[in-house]
């Protein structure tokens, strides 16, 4: 059945990508984003788009007659929470509270809440499951806070409420921009430019990469499938790859013969994440892209999008 479908965020990386599957399955989608991290140029024209912050009192006017809402408005970026913490908790949290209020006025029958792995930062079991968190980090703290939040609704309100927990998600209209981008656009877009990849850290940090279609389409079986009302799950494919890895795999792609720069590294990460998938695959999904398909993808994404963009000036400088 189409659905009429609120995706905050929608401006930015997984938020796009989601408005444009759902747009394709003959969806509506109403998009809220503030433009901060994401851009005008993500967002699909048959979006109707609404330029608003998450936590602005008047979105619950958006979400009246929604079938389901997706809040993924977030600051996302660690390197950012850590910067400015009480933005961060502005944000994450007080954004999603404000959120799940318009929600619950507008009587939504469905919410979906974009937590993170990060909320495993603290836990050493892996594969890890949903039942422990430990978050350690600003950004961990602020999306845990939010998850909180989530919680309090669905007992109080009665609200069918699904939180998903994203591992690292990867694909087309990753912010590719940032002073520090996420490993696959970064390594990839260097390379390509004749640049040596940057490594912060020694490289063996291990991370669960998902693909964004894979992402998309759990999202739309949550939308969907009433047996994750009120569940937790982890969207990641129960691999793990090091850093050290990732530039391997692309290297062998793209054989550049460059080698990566090692940089001091980042505070606040985790050593190694790996989901446990198995409470996702009870609702029949799989995650269907392998790491060689999605990188390939990638980098025709990057190739046509961004370095075609540049050349011709259209590319807009880092923020
Ligand atoms: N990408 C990942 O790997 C990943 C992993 C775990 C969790 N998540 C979660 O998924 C969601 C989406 O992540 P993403 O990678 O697409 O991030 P993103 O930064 O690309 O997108 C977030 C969007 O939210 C918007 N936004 C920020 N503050 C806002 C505000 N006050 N009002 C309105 N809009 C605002 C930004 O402009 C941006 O377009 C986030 O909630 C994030 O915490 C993402």
């Amino acid at each position: 059945m189409q659905k009429r479908v609120v995706v905050t965020g929608v401006a930015g990386f997984v938020g796009s990508n989601l408005a444009k599957d759902l747009l394709d399955r003959g969806n509506t989608v109403i998009g809220i984003d503030n433009l901060t991290f994401g851009t005008i140029e993500n967002v699909d024209p048959r979006v109707d788009f609404h330029h608003e912050d998450i936590r602005d009192r008047d979105i619950y006017l958006l979400l009246r007659a929604a079938d389901a809402v997706f809040h993924l408005g977030a600051m996302s970026w660690l390197a950012d929470c850590m910067a400015r913490p009480i933005e961060a908790a502005h944000v994450n949290t007080v954004g999603t509270l404000n959120v799940l209020e318009a929600a619950r006025r507008a009587n939504v029958p469905k919410f979906v809440y974009a937590d993170t792995s990060a909320e495993y930062e603290g836990i050493d079991n892996f594969p890890t499951p949903e039942d422990k968190v430990q978050p350690i980090g600003i950004y961990a703290a602020s999306k845990h806070a939010g998850a909180a939040f989530c919680n309090s609704y669905r007992a109080l309100y009665s609200m069918n409420i699904t939180i998903v927990r994203y591992f690292n998600v990867y694909g087309p209209a990753q912010d590719w921009r940032r002073v520090v981008p996420p490993v696959m656009s970064s390594f990839i877009l260097r390379m390509l430019r004749g640049e040596r990849p940057i490594i912060y850290g020694t490289g063996e940090k291990r991370r669960d990469f998902v693909y964004v279609d894979d992402v998309n389409e759990f999202n739309r079986r949550i939308m969907d499938d009433p047996r994750s009302n009120g569940r937790v799950f982890n969207v990641g494919t129960g691999v793990n790859y090091s850093v050290n890895e990732v530039y391997q795999l692309i290297e062998e792609k793209l054989q550049t013969g460059l080698k990566p720069i090692f940089k001091q590294d980042l505070p606040g990460e985790a050593q190694v994440s790996l989901a446990d998938v198995s409470a996702a695959r009870e609702l029949g999904w799989e995650p269907k892209v392998d790491i060689h398909d999605g990188l390939n993808r990638t980098v025709r994404y990057l190739r046509e999008k961004v370095l075609q963009a540049e050349e011709s000036g259209a590319a807009r400088p880092a923020h």
